[in-house]
């Protein structure tokens, strides 16, 4: 039986007003550390496209690659809420596509919800993976997977109109049948609306503190990510600096004969050397 956390205690603490933490992350190392920690939810995103494969957009990951690391943040975090972000083209093609892809996260990595990029045009796609009995997470505001259309991504909802939509389209979301919806990018002012008007917990990347709950990836809160970090984003350590140190230390001690030494090997048993030499008449 699993213990894990599930979306009941998520909407407890969205009612108690208890904030919930969510971290992005894409390994069995990382998510196992993940899971001694308070942290509730680990989201395994879309991101793992460029922090791990090196690629420049979300857009190349595959199903396959995304089932394969959930299954292994699983192993690591059996106790934590799991949400699965599914890929490009993974949803937007056919709804019987959107809630095959969607149930193998469910049935082969253990995922208890599915995150789907939405616009009013994916309100079908949420409600029928949703009336399938797959939770979803509707990720509106930015969204990644819409680099090839937009071209630049820039705050949401900094303009009246702007908001009104955002307010709107939250409320849509809901009502097709979100269990949660991540807000990405959005000015403070409108989360907070969205928030309040929400009967369901509202997770935040980037878009203020008043939502439910905040996410960040693993590598920007460790301070792994090379080059500028978005605006929201925080690193709460340097370990690419940290890193770097323990791998040059590796290297020179390696070209120092300093490693291995006596300690780090494996020795034959006492008596067994000078019989061996005797043997091979040494
Ligand atoms: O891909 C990702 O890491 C995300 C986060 C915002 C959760 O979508």
């Amino acid at each position: 039986m699993n213990n894990h956390l599930t979306i009941s205690d998520l909407f407890e603490a969205k009612l108690n007003q208890r904030k919930i933490a969510v971290i992005s992350c894409y390994d069995f190392t990382t998510a196992r550390l993940v899971s001694e920690t308070e942290i509730e939810m680990i989201i395994v995103g879309d991101s793992a496209s460029q922090l791990i494969l090196g690629f420049d957009s979300t857009l190349p990951v595959t199903m396959d690659f995304m089932v394969a690391i959930t299954s292994a943040v699983r192993r690591g975090a059996p106790n934590v809420f799991l949400v699965a972000d599914m890929p490009f083209l993974s949803y937007q093609v056919t709804i019987p596509d959107a809630i095959r892809n969607a149930g193998r996260f469910i049935t082969e990595s253990n995922a208890q919800m599915v995150k789907i990029e939405a616009t009013s045009a994916q309100l079908g796609i949420i409600k029928a993976v949703s009336d399938a009995g797959i939770g979803v997470m509707a990720h509106i505001g930015i969204r990644p997977q819409s680099i090839s259309k937009i071209g630049r991504f820039k705050a949401e909802a900094t303009t009246a109109e702007m908001a009104a939509q955002l307010i709107n389209l939250s409320q849509q979301m809901v009502q097709a049948g979100a269990s949660s919806l991540l807000l990405e990018g959005a000015a403070a002012e409108v989360a907070q609306i969205i928030t309040q008007r929400s009967e369901v917990p509202v997770i935040s990347c980037g878009s203020g503190p008043h939502c439910d709950g905040q996410v960040l990836v693993a590598p920007d809160i460790l301070g792994l990510t090379r080059g500028n970090l978005p605006k929201f984003s925080k690193s709460y350590d340097n370990l690419a600096e940290r890193t770097l140190k323990a791998f040059q230390e590796y290297s020179k001690e390696i070209k120092s004969n300093e490693y291995p030494d006596k300690a780090h090997s494996y020795h034959m048993k006492p008596g067994e050397v000078e019989k061996l030499n005797k043997m091979i008449e040494l």
